[in-house]
């Protein structure tokens, strides 16, 4: 896909040669400066009309009519040179392949160093890049008979710096790779419950075990009997479709310590079993995989670039249906860890499958645990679209995730666990636990609910119910899944000390 080189070579005939522009008093300087010379400073006269601009992620064509060995111009506005930062660079760089894309263009160039700036350098940038590329051109192919035109791709990107070469390259393909994983992800939420059942995840991970030479391991509805899995067994209960524990281990270290825990909640459709979701509510619940779908999209990232930890993934795979055999309201289940559950409400069902990966995740001997999840709706309600929910148990945990997920611009913001919220959770008058003691802080109850599971084990959720779908389209994909969470699960990971 990139190919870097050292200097700009004019002999070589360019469809497109792609600068960076910022935002200065009217002046074109560097590379920008050049081609204006070349065009007999025709690109001064279009800035100062204001037909170019540099305002942050406008981009502007211009069609150079020949006079160059570049058939066009296209210039990404950045703004003021100060402000320019990672995430506005990935995407000015999103709404840059979004117009080659429309324009179909299969293959440009770009001045990789005209994107750098005292706080960027051509590592940074290159990372912005081959992220901002698969993930603003991402399309999910669907399922009609007649597929529209496979439509054109971007095929060869060629990157000009004075920077390393190397080092460069290397910073493309792991920009690459984790726009690539968010990709698959993004894939596996937007797939219908029908074509993605538990089975078809756990067909997935073990594909992938495969290719990245991970140890895994599937727990079918016997092995979870006798291990006593009883509150995730409980939400399959209803279903006709066979319930999947996934375990994914990846070993970077010489012995088994330290190891990262990263559980997903991977319900592949929510009815709310007999607490029956509104017929309005049901629409979209396939997408309530998304936390499964962040976990194995960062292990596809730890499988390209191997990093030097130890991880466990563990994946507790559903649906969430009713019949004569489903979980009842009022019903009282004992969870793996031996804690009894009262289960108020059976639409709750993500903390129960979650209850038992956790311990699980801890058996595997997970000694710092994340979970992502599509929880409450009551996240969406507090934070919205944009931001995800957190909540932990451990200050530094949440302040290494907090760390990640400002590279990878997923914002997260933390909600308090304060011992009355636990002892909202522990309010059951029959079990030691209820599943759903009411509707305030709903948020805050389905964190306090798995805090009783992480226990002792430094641990951080991740609620995602408002930020894993988005309505309209982005500067870095389209309407649909997002694949939030998988880059920042990785780039935690890969820092993690
Ligand atoms: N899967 C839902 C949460 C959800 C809501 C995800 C909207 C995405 C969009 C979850 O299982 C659920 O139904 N939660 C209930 C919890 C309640 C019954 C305590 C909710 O949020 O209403
Ligand atoms: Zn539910
Ligand atoms: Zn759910």
């Amino acid at each position: 896909m990139f190919t870097v080189l050292n200097h700009l070579d004019l002999s070589y005939l360019h469809e497109v040669l792609v600068i960076g522009l910022f935002e200065k008093n009217k002046q074109l300087d560097g590379l920008a400066g050049e081609m204006n010379e070349l065009l007999d400073g025709q690109l001064m006269t279009l800035l100062k009309e204001g037909d170019i601009s540099a305002k942050k992620k406008a981009v502007t064509k211009v069609h150079t009519l020949g006079k160059i060995n570049i058939k066009r111009l296209y210039f990404v506005g950045l703004g003021k040179e100060e402000d320019l930062t990672f995430e506005v660079l990935r995407e000015a760089f999103g709404k840059l392949f979004k117009t080659v894309k429309e324009a179909k263009l299969t293959k440009i160039a770009v001045a990789l160093d005209t994107f750098t700036n005292g706080k960027i350098d051509y590592n940074e940038a290159a990372h912005a890049l081959a992220e901002a590329l698969p993930l603003a051109t991402y399309q999910f192919a669907g399922y009609k008979q007649k597929a529209n035109e496979p439509e054109k791709q971007i095929e060869k990107v060629i990157v000009y710096t004075q920077g390393a070469q190397e080092e460069v390259q290397a910073s493309l393909t792991v920009g690459y790779v984790y726009g690539e994983a968010t990709n698959s992800a993004r894939t596996l939420v937007n797939m219908p419950g029908n074509m993605l059942t538990a089975a078809d995840l756990a067909d997935y991970a073990v594909e992938m075990a495969k290719k990245y030479d991970f140890e895994y391991e599937v727990l079918e509805k016997e092995d979870m009997e006798k291990l006593g899995m009883g509150a995730f067994l409980a939400v399959n209960q209803g279903s006709a479709e066979p319930p999947k524990m996934i375990v994914l281990k990846y070993q970077g270290k010489e012995t088994w310590e330290n190891v990262i825990g990263l559980v997903g909640k991977g319900v592949t459709f929510d009815t709310g079993g007999y607490s029956l979701k509104p017929r309005e509510s049901m629409v979209d619940m396939k997408t309530d995989m998304a936390g499964a779908a962040a976990v194995l999209g960062a292990m596809e990232i730890i499988g390209e670039l191997r990093p030097e930890q130890n991880v466990v993934a563990v994946i507790p795979a559903t649906d969430n249906m009713i019949s004569g055999h489903a979980l009842k309201p009022d019903d009282v289940i004992t969870s793996m860890s031996g804690k009894t559950i009262e289960v108020k409400n059976t639409d709750a069902e993500g903390r129960l499958i979650l209850a038992d990966a956790i311990t699980y995740a801890k058996h595997h001997g997970a000694n710092y645990i994340v979970d992502v999840a599509t929880l409450t709706g009551g996240v969406i309600v507090a934070l919205g679209n944009h931001t995800t929910g957190a909540m932990t148990n451990n200050e530094q945990l949440f302040e290494q995730l907090l760390e990640a997920s400002a590279e990878t611009g997923e914002f997260i913001w933390r909600l308090p666990i304060t011992e009355k919220d636990k002892e909202r959770v522990r309010s059951s008058k029959i079990a030691d636990l209820n599943n759903s003691p009411g509707r305030e802080g709903h948020a805050i109850m389905g964190g306090a609910f798995l805090s009783e599971f992480a226990e002792d084990t430094p641990w951080v959720h991740l609620d995602i119910a408002g930020t894993s779908v988005t309505s309209s389209a982005h500067d870095l994909g389209p309407a649909g899944a997002t694949g939030v969470m998988v880059r920042t699960l990785a780039a935690f990971v890969e820092r993690f000390e």
